[in-house]
């Protein structure tokens, strides 16, 4: 019951590690809401079959009229918005390749959701939390930034951003009671990547390999954190980032 009747957002949680937090959430009693470009709804009609509702809506989180449309709607169903978790991104699609590979547009499809996408969500969302006054923001980085993951630069680059968002947003949002914290996940078995061979060919095994405790990371793996980060218990806790991979990288 750590979140009571909470209203969370959770960007890209119609699957993967989006999914996984999304339903844990609805197990501590929120009130979800799934925003995604693709899947929303039946994400949400799938957790509404208890007894308390949940709420999908189509949203690309890199355009503007969307992310204002998703927070007119939950405020509509709902009153209010407490947490709003950043998931949605591009990796699960992506192939290892040298930089000088990467084409412009490569790096600006990927920043516009990665990035951009995470500005535009939290942008929707301040008014709302600072009237209430208060939320939580959560933001998902990857533990790629912190350890210079070579071969998907933009990628790394993005999460890089992310984490500097957090920490300059948290300064920004504390005076009117918006906790900003992070979650930076490592190599984690999700539906996407369950999806993409190459990933599992290049990555599974050496990221297993560099763990304390050696074994896949799935996303249950990384709910725990972040639903502590949405709840009470972290209610002194801002601009910072938990790395959640299973030892591979001291933070
Ligand atoms: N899987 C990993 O190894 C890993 C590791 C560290 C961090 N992450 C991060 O975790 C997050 C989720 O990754 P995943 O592996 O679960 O991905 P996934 O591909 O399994 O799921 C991503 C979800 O995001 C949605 N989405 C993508 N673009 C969107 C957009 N523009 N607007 C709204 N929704 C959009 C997709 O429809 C999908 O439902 C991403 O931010 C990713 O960078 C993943």
């Amino acid at each position: 019951m750590r979140l009571d009747e909470k209203v969370v957002i959770v960007t890209g949680g119609a699957m993967g590690i989006g999914r996984a937090i999304a339903n844990d959430f609805h197990d501590e009693q929120a009130f979800v809401v799934v925003a995604d470009q693709a899947g929303a709804e039946d994400a949400a009609a799938e957790l509404s079959r208890s007894n308390r509702p949940a709420l999908g809506i189509t949203c690309d989180v890199s355009q503007k009229e969307d992310t204002e449309a998703m927070a007119r709607a939950v405020l509509d169903e709902f009153g209010r918005i407490d947490v709003l978790v950043n998931n949605a991104g591009i990796y699960s699609s992506l192939e290892p390749k040298p930089f000088e590979e990467l084409e412009i547009e490569e790096w600006r499809s990927l920043f516009d959701v990665n990035v951009i996408g995470a500005f535009l969500a939290c942008k929707a969302v301040a008014p709302a939390m600072k009237s209430q006054g208060g939320g939580r923001i959560i933001n998902i980085s990857s533990g790629t930034p912190f350890k210079g993951v070579p071969f998907m630069l933009h990628y790394v680059a993005s999460k890089g951003a992310i984490n500097a968002m957090t920490k300059a947003l948290a300064k920004e949002l504390g005076g009117a009671g918006i906790l900003v914290n992070g979650v930076a996940p490592g190599f984690t078995l999700s539906d996407g990547v369950r999806a993409n061979p190459v990933q599992l060919e290049k990555l599974q095994e050496i990221s297993l390999q560099a763990r304390v405790l050696a074994r896949d990371q799935v996303p249950d793996d990384i709910v725990g954190a972040v639903t502590f980060l949405a709840s009470e218990d972290a209610a002194f806790m801002t601009g910072q980032t938990l790395v959640v991979d299973g030892g591979a990288y001291f933070h």
